[in-house]
């Protein structure tokens, strides 16, 4: 990604990278919301753990102070079209069918924003069960209003009644289930990722920093003369939201459903 010569020279410094990494987690309400979410969620997780779509494993630091084992799989097709494949990550390889596991082998199975990318996600959940031990933990994230992404390989959105009955076909009990942010969010972060993407093309400035991994790699340069004015609106935008967010419980919005679910035994007959 070419950036200005004075901001990849500035970018290089671990400390300036280090905060405008923060800077933009903090801005990029989809993240900083699902991270909030998965942090509060990562206590609950136990024993081995397999991340099924793991892409670059960027939720491991949340769940190895809990977890015997980490081990995250990925559909190598997919996986080797995303940005993130660069950077590795995945311990396992597959071909998105069948998971290369034994029943039952796994304490927590966590599966994040990858549901919507299977053209079979009954089939994928299924398997995420197979391999989950009785009593085991299911943590799954999945879109409800999020813009196109990873395309071609981008099928389906979800609602919590949706996720539910998918559990339940897959001998999965549902425990509970958690939006992930409210009206606020969701116009704040399609309001950002027009004014960020669209905009002021910051895809590649975003992939330097590690982020937007699931997305194919960006060679387009921002516009760097929109950032002053681009960057300042964007803070403010995810500011109001989480505000509005605070304000109004509007429960019939949010940006993703988080599903804890215990895996169950089969029905008789
Ligand atoms: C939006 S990315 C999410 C990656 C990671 N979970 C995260 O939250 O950063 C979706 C991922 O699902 C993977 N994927 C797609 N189909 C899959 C399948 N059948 N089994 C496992 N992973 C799959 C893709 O390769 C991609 O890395």
């Amino acid at each position: 990604m070419s950036t200005a010569p004075g901001l990849a020279s500035l970018l290089a410094h671990p400390r300036a990278r280090q905060a405008a990494r923060g800077v933009s987690d903090w801005i990029d309400l989809q993240w900083s919301l699902l991270i909030e979410q998965l942090r509060a969620v990562a206590p609950r997780a136990r024993g081995r753990l397999l991340d099924v779509g793991c892409g670059n494993k960027p939720y491991e630091h949340l769940f190895r102070p809990f977890v015997s084992e980490y081990i995250g799989v990925e559909h190598s097709a997919t996986f080797g079209e995303t940005s993130a494949s660069q950077a590795g990550g995945p311990d396992v390889f597959y071909d998105g069918v069948s998971l290369p596991f034994e029943d039952a082998s796994f304490d927590t199975v966590l599966s994040v924003q990858v549901l919507e990318h299977t053209s079979e996600p009954q089939r994928l959940l299924e398997e995420m069960s197979r391999v989950l031990r009785h009593d085991g933990l299911m943590i799954l994230n999945a879109p409800f209003s999020f813009r196109l992404h990873e395309e071609p390989h981008d099928y389906f959105r979800y609602t919590p009644h949706g996720l539910r009955a998918m559990c339940e076909k897959a001998q999965l009990e549902v425990v509970e289930i958690r939006p992930q942010g409210g009206f606020g969010s969701v116009i704040g972060h399609k309001l950002n990722s027009l004014l960020g993407l669209r905009l002021a093309r910051v895809q590649g400035l975003a992939q330097s920093l590690g982020k937007l991994g699931h997305e194919a790699s960006s060679q387009s340069p921002p516009r760097f003369w929109l950032l002053p004015v681009v960057f300042p609106t964007m803070a403010v935008i995810s500011a109001a939201a989480r505000v509005f967010d605070r304000c109004v419980a509007e429960s019939t919005e949010a940006l993703s459903f988080l599903v804890l679910a215990r895996k169950v035994a089969a029905p008789r007959g």
